[in-house]
């Protein structure tokens, strides 16, 4: 049977895992899992923008039967927080996925399981009894891309989320780490994966232009993935209104605002930020999803006042798998809800719908 490590006394926030989890893991799994894009502006925005933003509280409501649920793309959800897609998470916990699978699942949390996975994503599907979303990325390979969009179709994920920001990216916390996956940890759903076409770069040209954005994807990848999917399909990673615009048009379900935990761009604004002027121009067509930086409870409460219908937390469940495995997870998942419902009651918000920007102060 499963020995769950015991949760340290002194960890009652997600973010007092983060320290916790470094005694655990290497040095390298550290900067891979914490680190952002260059100067990590980007990283430390997505807090700074979080903790800048004020909540105005009510007192004396009556909140009779006061609850978080709600309906994502048909799946009942007790609450709107779901685990976002995190690579190689065998880096911080023997289990890796399986025991964040275990977790979610107790929980009842969704979890999108990342392409860069270290267990295969039909082993995961075998141990979770909660919904899993499969997140994509379009490979070089297209005939490879479909066959992994098949295989999560059939092990039973629920949705698809395809993430688009991150065709090159530039880390240099992992630079200096020497950062390099150790012995037995790979992205094992990419096996078999044909081999990227040489560099046709001339030492001339640019790497990146003539080299790794090669087979990089474009609209017209959205378009055919549309197409080829009866799943509910998710863009993650959209910042810009046009290009939410843009993926509404196409007929996506729905999107993620994100800047990839400040991993992929730097100096892009916090994804709190970039929110407003997206559900204004999305206007509830689809469900947006938002993550980066949510460590509190309050700040669920933001995003889902400025247009958010839930939100993904990624780093800090990764800190809680690599301190207590499944029960890190759930742990972890459980102070971020009770800390969502401790800010609805302060706030007099019943149920989601009732949260909008009268939650913020307007100063
Ligand atoms: C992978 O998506 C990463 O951010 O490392």
């Amino acid at each position: 049977m499963y020995q769950a490590p015991p949760i340290p006394s002194d960890v009652v926030s997600l973010a007092d895992y983060e320290p916790a989890a470094r005694q655990r893991i290497s040095a390298q799994a550290a900067a891979y899992v914490n680190g952002g894009a260059a100067d990590e502006l980007t990283l430390r925005a997505n807090r700074d923008a979080f903790d800048r933003l004020r909540l105005q509280s009510r007192v004396l409501a009556a909140m009779p039967e006061p609850q978080t649920r709600l309906t994502l793309f048909g799946q009942a959800l007790d609450f709107p927080i779901l685990l976002a897609p995190v690579a190689f998470q065998r880096l911080v916990h023997p289990e890796g996925e399986l025991a964040t699978a275990f977790g979610a699942a107790a929980i009842g949390a969704p979890m999108v399981v990342s392409t860069q996975a270290s267990h295969g994503l039909e082993q995961i599907a075998g141990v979770a009894r909660a919904p899993l979303w499969f997140q994509l990325y379009v490979q070089h390979d297209r005939g490879f891309t479909e066959a992994l969009l098949r295989r999560a179709e059939a092990a039973g994920y629920r949705a698809i989320v395809v993430t688009v920001d991150a065709p090159v990216s530039l880390r240099n916390r992992e630079q200096r780490a020497g950062f390099r996956l150790p012995p037995g940890v790979e992205a094992v759903n990419l096996r078999g994966l044909p081999p990227m076409p040489p560099n046709r770069a001339s030492p001339a040209e640019s790497e990146v232009f003539r080299g790794l954005l090669d087979g990089a994807p474009t609209w017209q990848d959205i378009a055919w993935l549309r197409a080829a999917t009866r799943l509910p399909l998710l863009l993650k990673g959209i910042m810009a209104p046009a290009d939410a615009a843009r993926a509404v048009e196409l007929g996506v379900d729905g999107l993620i605002v994100s800047n990839h935990g400040g991993r992929s761009l730097d100096t892009l604004p916090a994804s709190i930020e970039a929110l407003p002027r997206i559900a204004e121009t999305v206007a509830g067509r689809v469900p947006l999803l938002l993550d980066g930086g949510i460590r509190r409870g309050t700040d669920v409460l933001k995003a889902l006042a400025l247009g958010a219908r839930a939100v993904l937390i990624g780093r800090p469940y990764i800190h809680a798998l690599a301190v207590g495995g499944p029960v890190g997870v759930i742990h972890a998942l459980k102070i971020l809800r009770t800390e969502l419902e401790i800010a609805m009651a302060l706030t007099g918000r019943p149920d989601l719908d009732s949260i909008d920007r009268s939650v913020l102060w307007e100063g």
